[in-house]
């Protein structure tokens, strides 16, 4: 299979159309079949309950071409059931999660002219996701819903890629307590578009959301979990119930400890408490680990002692352990890489 002709180490986090997409469709209480489809498109009511009311969730996953030349993807088991528990907290039908999984696998295959080489830089975005299609107008969800993947080769989610970024905290909330920030709903992204692009306005890459109870505790971004190096080598990440499970995140939890032997805290962590750290990052699938150096909020700003000219140590060996896992140079916890092709 010939790949396509792009400069893959050019790629920002964009979307271009791929060969192929898939779409199953949940009509009259059940899935059919799902098909993978040439158009791109998607002709629905103006009533739709999407449009209307923002029934959608969606989940993110990336396939890697490893160094011997397979096409890989990391932890999808994880993906489908995250997403069945989107779908349950919105009301909407759970796509079954093996076969969620065979979709992956089929839209992958697909495209694999459009899987980045070993080695490029780029990996191929993978984005299932479902929305209610059918028109309502009173508050209800859909009956029909259509579940997609759309799949799109992308670079580094930060321009400047493992450069560490400068990031702000947001006077809004992310997610209400007892809301929906512990899954991937559409709107919790919808609600985060005025405070990315203000913080975008201010010169800041990202936003650091607090707990919205307490606004003394640290939440997440509005596209990644926290982590954090202790000055005496410990690894620190947010625990809350109005957090995204980050798949990356519950991943370098388990390489922190059992392939660089460093403790793990997973826990309540207040804002006072950054200006001990020594290390910060962002953690995600599409920030794989995005090196955080400085953080700036209302009456100060806290330097990292890593700077800001490169990954801090310990973020640097994480980064190394969990991409070479990914890519199939490091060997991979039982279960954790799923072989396309
Ligand atoms: N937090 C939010 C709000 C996200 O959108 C994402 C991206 O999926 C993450 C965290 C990271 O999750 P994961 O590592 O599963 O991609
Ligand atoms: C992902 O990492 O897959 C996400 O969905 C985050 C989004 C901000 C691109």
């Amino acid at each position: 299979m010939e790949k396509k002709n792009i400069d893959w180490s050019s790629l920002g986090f964009g979307y271009m159309e791929t060969d192929m997409s898939f779409v199953a469709t949940y009509r009259n209480g059940a899935w059919e079949e799902g098909k993978l489809v040439k158009e791109h498109t998607i002709t629905m009511s103006e009533c739709a309950c999407v449009l209307q009311y923002a029934q959608t969730c969606f989940e993110g996953l990336k396939a890697y071409t490893t160094e011997d030349g397979k096409i890989v993807c990391f932890r999808p088991d994880l993906n489908a059931s995250r997403m069945a528990d989107s779908c349950r907290r919105l009301e909407m039908p759970v796509y079954p999660e093996d076969k969620f999984i065979e979709a992956v696998e089929a839209v992958v295959k697909a495209n694999a002219a459009w899987v980045p080489p070993y080695g490029s830089g780029a990996t191929l975005y993978i984005r299932p996701f479902m929305f209610g299609i059918n028109s309502v107008i009173g508050v209800k969800p859909a009956d029909e819903y259509q579940f997609r993947i759309l799949v799109t080769p992308v670079g580094p989610y930060f321009k400047g890629g493992a450069k560490p970024i400068t990031i702000t905290v947001s006077d809004f909330d992310r997610a209400a307590p007892h809301g929906t920030g512990n899954i991937k709903a559409g709107l919790n992204y919808a609600m985060s578009l005025h405070p990315i692009m203000e913080a975008h306005r201010n010169g800041f890459a990202e936003n650091m959301y607090l707990d919205p109870a307490t606004r003394s505790k640290v939440e997440e971004t509005g596209g990644a979990n926290f982590m954090f190096i202790t000055k005496d080598g410990k690894f620190v990440t947010p625990k809350s119930d109005s957090i995204l499970p980050s798949i990356t995140r519950r991943s370098l939890m388990i390489v922190a400890e059992k392939y660089l032997g460093l403790t793990v805290e997973h826990r309540e962590v207040y804002f006072d408490e950054l200006k001990d750290f020594a290390e910060c990052g962002l953690c995600g699938t599409a920030a794989v680990i995005s090196p955080v150096g400085k953080i700036c909020y209302k009456g100060g700003e806290i330097n990292f002692p890593s700077g800001m000219d490169e990954m801090g140590p310990v973020t640097k060996k994480l980064y190394e352990t969990l991409t070479g896992i990914q890519q199939g140079h490091i060997e991979a916890p039982e279960g954790w890489i799923k072989v396309i092709e």
